[in-house]
């Protein structure tokens, strides 16, 4: 690994996947085990933990740290996490573990994933977790909704992982983008990157993240453009359908050798703020060294102040969070200036700027109708149209 770039967050990239050697003895005893049947959201930050996405975190939360996170947004050895990773159950499978003993975590599908050490096992508490981590208690938010329906116990230790993609379509698994921290920073040494700019993303992309993504591309020295495509809400694009746009505004709009595609494997949480500083940690630990954040980065509804997910930083000391951020007010195109523009680089003119809801722009794509060149690119409106107006989609 190279030494040019940012280290990882807490000083030591987590690497959780056993040897061939190692999985042979785990699957063994694994069928002694007590089994816990992973959710969705469980199993996508299982790969995380495993891949060394989320380091320092070496397993599910323990009880100190998932108070030190939920309260004040540090581990319990003082260093900055700021959402807690826990492994809920529910009263029956609560009743089938011991302290101290270990159980076998399993994909839904049936798959064998991993082993945990169950060495600490403590009610889950909901009421402290819920409203700082999300800022409300409504369970209308998606991520509060998740936490709600999960389990009242957790069980913390450290996670011993045989496989994190059990046998997916290779479609459905993006495999050639599938690129663990170790793997973005052997790429970043080899492209011979010294710092990288990366973009999150849940959505399909459009002219103001491409405008973000081109600023950044001016201040560093490579791009990697890098959506989660993990659990995402009902009611989100489809990660397949947007990793189609992505590759064609790469392909049609940006320097090829500047811009790097992989996927995040993570679960999205809705959590602005809060989630905004762990997509920054998660993306150090990547290798990248700036982190793109606009507006209501992470957000959902109204539940956050437009920059509420910059402002949160603040909150830490200096050198806490090595990451630098590219913070970015709302940008659109102005008529008048016949570009992007953000409150920073044009004044406002009443009717200048091009808006359009979210609801409206998927009424048009339904219509297979493309929304305005200003807002989106023509061959980005007609991968969404694609599916917009597919069987499947229109059917669901
Ligand atoms: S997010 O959940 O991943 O934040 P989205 O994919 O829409 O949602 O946003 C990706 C990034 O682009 C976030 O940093 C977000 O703040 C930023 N962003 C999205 N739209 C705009 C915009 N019009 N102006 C400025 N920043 C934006």
């Amino acid at each position: 690994m190279s030494s040019h770039l940012i280290p990882p967050h807490g000083g030591t990239l987590v690497n959780r996947i056993v040897d061939a050697d190692q999985a042979g003895k785990l699957k063994a005893a694994a069928a002694d085990l007590p089994k816990i049947t992973l959710s969705a959201k469980q199993a996508c930050d299982l790969e995380m933990i495993a891949i060394g996405a989320f380091s320092p975190l070496t397993g599910f939360v323990n009880k100190a740290d998932f108070e030190g996170i939920c309260k004040d947004m540090h581990l319990a050895d003082g260093t900055a996490w700021p959402i807690p990773l826990t492994l809920a159950v529910d009263d029956a499978v609560k009743g089938t573990l011991k302290q101290g003993g270990q159980a076998a975590l399993h994909h839904s599908d049936g798959t064998l994933l991993a082993v945990i050490d169950c060495d600490d096992i403590y009610a889950h508490d909901k009421k402290l977790e819920i409203p700082n981590v999300f800022g409300t208690e409504d369970e209308a938010h998606p991520g509060v909704k998740a936490v709600l329906d999960e389990g009242d116990w957790c069980v913390g230790g450290d996670i011993h992982v045989i496989t994190v993609t059990p046998e997916r379509e290779p479609g459905e698994q993006f495999t050639e983008h599938r690129l663990a921290p170790a793997q973005t920073r052997e790429a970043f040494t080899k492209l011979g990157w010294k710092t990288v700019s990366a973009f999150q993303t849940r959505n399909p992309i459009h002219r103001a993240h491409e405008y973000l993504c081109k600023c950044a591309q001016e201040i560093t020295d490579g791009l990697l453009i890098h959506p989660l495509v993990g659990e995402t809400k009902p009611g989100d694009i489809p990660a397949d359908v947007r990793m189609d746009c992505y590759k064609t505004i790469i392909e049609n709009y940006f320097v090829e050798e500047r811009t790097m595609l992989t996927v995040m494997p993570g679960a999205m949480r809705y959590a602005g703020p809060r989630e905004a500083v762990q997509h920054a940690l998660t993306r150090q630990n990547y290798g990248i060294s700036h982190f793109i954040v606009g507006r209501d980065h992470a957000g959902v509804g109204d539940y956050y102040g437009t920059y509420d997910a910059q402002n949160i930083f603040d909150k830490f000391a200096d050198g806490e969070i090595e990451i630098e951020l590219l913070k970015f007010e709302h940008a659109a195109w102005s008529h008048k200036a016949q570009g992007m523009v953000s409150g920073k680089t044009f004044p406002k003119i009443k009717g200048d700027q091009v808006f359009l809801s979210g609801t409206k722009v998927r009424e048009m794509l339904g219509n297979g109708e493309r929304p305005p060149s200003e807002f989106s690119r023509p061959e980005v409106a007609d991968v969404l149209i694609k599916w917009a107006t597919s069987e499947a989609t229109v059917g669901a």
